[in-house]
């Protein structure tokens, strides 16, 4: 009897050990479950180009995107490099100066709501994101002007959001940019 009642305590003791280690490996495949769910849905809500972020309610006051320096520059390591803001219903500057040839480095970004950027013929096509700081690098060939519209709904001045990029020629950039330490168009 006395037997009997010990072999049926320890199934007992071992369903109850059961119980316990199917709960821990229950809970670790919950957290696995609702981890998985939780970056999937917060990677898929934020923009492919978010590596750098940047506070749009300051970018007047200080930073890469005050007025001062907008438009073209060559950086220390003597890379051409455009910054430029977009807002409703402009791009700031309205029209960029890119030498032809060259490898030019874009930084933009947008102070409200997303735009959209794009430059006509070519591979160029991103969209600006308040928050983050769109990085590309571009090389445009042939001389003239292109134009480069807004392509994303941003409001009622969406349609009238233009800006235009003026190729100018490899040495006709080194004379501008002697000249001045952000160039522009006019
Ligand atoms: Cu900006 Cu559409």
């Amino acid at each position: 009897m006395s037997e009997q009642s010990e072999a049926r305590s320890s199934a007992e003791v071992a369903a109850h050990v059961e119980l316990h280690w199917t709960m821990a490996v229950g809970v670790i495949v919950v957290l696995l479950l609702a981890i998985i769910t939780f970056t999937t849905i917060h990677w898929s809500t934020m923009p492919p180009s978010r590596v750098e972020v940047v506070d749009p309610a300051t970018l007047h006051q200080s930073g890469e995107f005050v007025e001062s320096n907008l438009g073209t520059g060559v950086d220390q390591r003597n890379r051409v490099v455009v910054h430029l803001l977009a807002e409703q219903y402009s791009f700031n500057p309205r029209c960029l100066v890119v030498p032809e040839g060259v490898s030019v480095t874009v930084r933009a970004t947008s102070a409200d709501v997303v735009h959209g950027f794009q430059i006509l013929g070519t591979n160029v096509n991103t969209m600006l994101i308040p928050g983050y700081v769109s990085t590309f690098v571009m090389t445009l060939n042939g001389v003239g002007e292109r134009a480069m519209p807004c392509h994303e709904f941003c409001g009622v001045g969406h349609a009238a959001m233009w800006a235009t990029v003026r190729v100018v020629p490899r040495t006709e950039f080194e004379t501008l940019i002697r000249e001045k330490r952000r160039v522009s168009c006019g």
